[in-house]
């Protein structure tokens, strides 16, 4: 194990360009929308928000919006016919089950895209005005097939997206807790193509910067974020042929996101709720939580043997008083690409588990020479 880590901060005033006010929602594109809103809601304690189809307004595609405190999914199948079920189609034709929409919501949605374009982004579709409803969106590429909506709703909008109908969301008694989205990574091909991308056009700035290389594998990865601290979005490139992110790009068929990482307030309830449900995690060897482990983290709240007991593992910046807590899912889909993660930040910890990575990288490599790709 070989890695370096350098944080930096910038000098430099970050305006805030477009607008962006955090995530809005992940829209996935999936072969079974069905399944996959029951996935989320069983296994990640979410509820249903929100559906729609043809008979809602929602042209060649039916969708679920499942969700829990600011967290929103968008679980979208091609259903139909039309231009939007030949765009969703070849979406899940290349890519199988994935992300296609990482939107952010902005003060002004059409001044968030005619910005963006004179930096320099591209303009896909036309903008989406909904008047009545008090909804209006536009979309930029970003990374591969991905893509990023300006998401506008005024304080009277009754929908959350156009052709979605609200439902009563129902009280799901649940020990799954989840806040908000934490962060969004992409793996790509060149990640300073896509750091000059986010600085440019959003803003945002090179916060923490990781080289890793387990001996078998390596990446390299950085982390661009907004000074506001709501958005962070890692950017991780191959750095060796047989690389985890090698793997992703050639069985996603190119850039997107990787990972989505859920904070929780309460991660060892949330994460043995979620085992009860009979949700897979990555196994982590037992030398993880020996004399080392007690000795890096020093005291913690945690009981060590709940965190053992989950697989659950800490990490914590040099000098900082705060700690973090996380736990990655497995792959969730059929092919190796997209899977989640779980942490819980302590005492302001802003980091990402670089302290884990070697424990980390190591279990993925299990899993990828389970697979006959290491
Ligand atoms: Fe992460």
């Amino acid at each position: 194990m070989n890695d370096s880590l350098t944080t930096s901060s910038s000098s430099t005033i970050n305006d805030n360009p477009l607008g962006v006010k955090g995530f809005d929602h992940i829209e996935f594109i999936v072969d079974d929308a069905d399944a996959w809103r029951d996935y989320y809601v069983n296994r990640f304690g979410m509820t249903l928000r929100a559906y729609g189809n043809a008979s809602t307004g929602l042209d060649g595609r039916k969708a679920y919006l499942v969700g829990q405190g600011r967290i929103n999914f968008l679980i979208a199948q091609a259903e139909g016919s039309g231009p939007m079920f030949d765009e969703y189609k070849a979406h899940f034709d290349k890519h199988g089950n994935g992300v296609k929409d990482v939107a952010f919501l902005v003060e002004d949605a059409l001044a968030a895209l005619t910005e963006a374009v004179k930096r320099g982004a591209t303009n896909i579709c036309e903008p989406r005005i909904d008047k009545e409803n008090g909804y209006i969106s536009t979309v930029i590429a970003a990374y591969g097939d991905t893509v990023h909506s300006f998401v506008q709703r005024d304080d009277r909008a009754s929908v959350y997206l156009p052709g979605l109908i609200l439902t009563e969301e129902s009280k799901h008694e649940t020990d799954i807790n989840f806040a908000m989205i934490d962060h969004v990574v992409a793996n790509v091909e060149v990640m300073d193509e896509w750091v000059n991308f986010y600085e440019n056009i959003f803003g945002f700035e090179p916060t923490r910067h990781f080289d890793i290389n387990t001996g078998k594998s390596a990446l390299m990865s950085k982390v661009m974020g907004s000074t506001s601290g709501y958005i962070k979005m890692p950017i991780n490139e191959p750095s060796s042929g047989n690389s985890q992110i090698q793997e992703y790009l050639d069985e996603y068929n190119g850039p997107g996101v990787q990972h989505i990482a859920l904070l929780t307030k309460d991660i060892v309830k949330t994460i043995e709720a979620m085992r009860s449900t009979g949700m897979d995690f990555l196994d982590i060897n037992d030398s993880y939580y020996d004399e080392t482990f007690k000795k890096r983290m020093g005291n913690i709240d945690e009981n060590i043997e709940d965190l053992h007991r989950n697989n659950i593992l800490a990490d914590k910046d040099e000098g900082e008083s705060g700690y973090l807590l996380q736990i990655f899912t497995k792959c969730i889909f059929e092919r190796p690409t997209v899977f989640h993660e779980v942490i819980q930040r302590k005492g302001g910890a802003k980091g990402f588990g670089e302290g884990n990575f070697k424990a980390l990288f190591e279990s993925i490599e299990r899993e990828q020479a389970r697979r006959g790709t290491l």
